[in-house]
């Protein structure tokens, strides 16, 4: 297994260009399901969660190929709506497909969805959109089972913000007979884009960003070619990566509007931050500061997919750091490796109290989620000495190459195996 080996204690410098949008590339994957020709996906990240999600598409029907960083998915032929398990399991966003497959075939019967152990994560709010949407819906067996002889316009009311439901909602509405409005929509700039390339395709979708969706259904769309938005969650890790270095960097294609509540973070712990057009610029040279506290909300609020990254940059910081996670129950498992290192960390139920250190100290870890092993290769480039953290197969779902990335600013950081 390979492990990614880091040696701390270097300041970052140099510019990177930011991957385009896992969380905005895996629904608008779905979606092209929805068309009935061929789409272009440009800028699209190459990760695991992104192979997943094409294993997915040619299992249904279609053809799918790569050139450089455009993804050409054409969906014109038959779609056949049964997706094996283990594909299912292997992603959460995997259960975007129940509408697109729904609406594209009339039933489908597809098992729960898997993805990050972030504690529970039901898909009531899924199932509720689809049966607002005239959809027969029966969970049994760890799968779900819909039917719809033609999906009809309606009125969803969410009545809890779920980027997921959003989006599922949007896929079932767009060619279903007549209108529908969704209240309490999640209003992350990846719902946005989804709307962008729907609308290219000749949807009738407005509203999204807001907390009301307006559809009005249309028969058929056809293929577009689309540009991914680009992750704001990477370019958050590699500020937060910087912040806990200390040095310089630039970010290209980065969007400093989506990444509003983290950039103050950032600014309140004392990092000097310029925005110009889509590119960021961090420096910092002075110790960090406590930022206080930080509570996850649902865009446009601070993003829980950022909270361990910057919880890894907070642990120098002078003065204490109290993270309030609202989104999910268990997504502190990043914890216990940082304590490995010399981190001062106290948790109690969705609360973290971090109280700053003068040093860290490498270590073996293991990353047990995604974002949470972002948090240890930010912990180890500010710690003294070697660490090695196993587990990649969770950061390659949502980051292209991240040693690389470190690499070219001037980080010590090597995946070994
Ligand atoms: C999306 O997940 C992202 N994934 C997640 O990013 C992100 O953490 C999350 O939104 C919140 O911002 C993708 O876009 C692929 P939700 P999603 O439905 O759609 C509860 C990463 O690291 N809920 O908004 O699965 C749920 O349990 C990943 O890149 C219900 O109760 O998240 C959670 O507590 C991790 N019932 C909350 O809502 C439902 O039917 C928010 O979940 C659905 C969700």
């Amino acid at each position: 297994m390979s492990v990614l080996k880091i040696t701390g204690g270097r300041s970052l410098s140099g510019s990177v260009r930011v991957q385009g949008a896992k969380n905005g590339a895996l629904p608008l994957l779905a979606a092209s399901v929805l068309t009935e020709g061929i789409s272009v996906f440009r800028n699209c990240p190459a990760l695991s969660d992104v192979q997943a999600t094409v294993q997915i598409l040619r299992h249904v029907g279609c053809r799918v190929y790569r050139e450089g960083d455009a993804l050409w998915v054409d969906a014109s032929g038959p779609i056949r709506p049964e997706v094996p398990d283990a594909l299912m399991r292997s992603l959460r966003s995997s259960v975007i497909f129940l509408s697109a497959l729904l609406s594209r075939c009339g039933e489908v019967s597809l098992a729960l969805p898997g993805g990050c152990e972030l504690g529970p994560r039901p898909v009531d709010l899924h199932v509720l959109a689809l049966r607002a949407l005239g959809a027969e819906v029966t969970e049994a067996g760890g799968r779900i089972c819909c039917r719809a002889a033609g999906l009809r316009g309606g009125r969803i009311d969410l009545p809890a913000v779920s980027v997921g439901a959003t989006e599922n909602a949007i896929l079932g509405a767009v060619r279903a007979e007549g209108s529908t409005v969704i209240t309490g929509a999640a209003r992350e700039p990846e719902i946005v884009d989804l709307q962008a390339y729907l609308r290219s395709a000749g949807a009738l979708v407005s509203g999204a960003g807001s907390s009301v969706i307006r559809v009005r259904g249309v028969e058929k769309l056809r293929g577009a070619d689309h540009r991914i938005l680009s992750d704001r969650i990477a370019a958050a890790t590699i500020l937060a990566a910087a912040a806990s270095a200390g040095g310089s960097v630039r970010l290209y294609d980065a969007d400093p509007a989506c990444l509003g509540p983290v950039l103050q973070v950032l600014r309140n712990m004392g990092c000097r931050l310029e925005n110009a057009g889509n590119v960021v610029t961090l420096s910092r040279k002075e110790p960090l500061r406590a930022p206080g506290s930080v509570i996850t909300r649902p865009y446009p609020g601070f993003p829980t997919d950022a909270q361990p990254p910057i919880m890894a940059a907070a642990l120098r910081a002078e003065g204490t750091t109290v993270m309030i996670e609202t989104i999910f129950e268990n997504r502190f498992s990043h914890v216990p490796e940082l304590l490995r290192m010399g981190a001062d960390i106290r948790t109690s139920g969705k609360t973290a109290v971090i109280r700053g250190v003068e040093r860290l100290r490498g270590a073996e870890v293991s990353a047990a989620d995604l974002r949470g092993g972002a948090a240890l290769v930010v912990a180890a480039l500010a710690a003294e000495g070697e660490t090695r953290i196993h587990g990649l197969r969770y950061m390659d779902r949502g980051y292209e190459d991240l040693a690389l990335t470190l690499r070219e600013l001037g980080a010590e950081a090597e995946r070994i195996g």
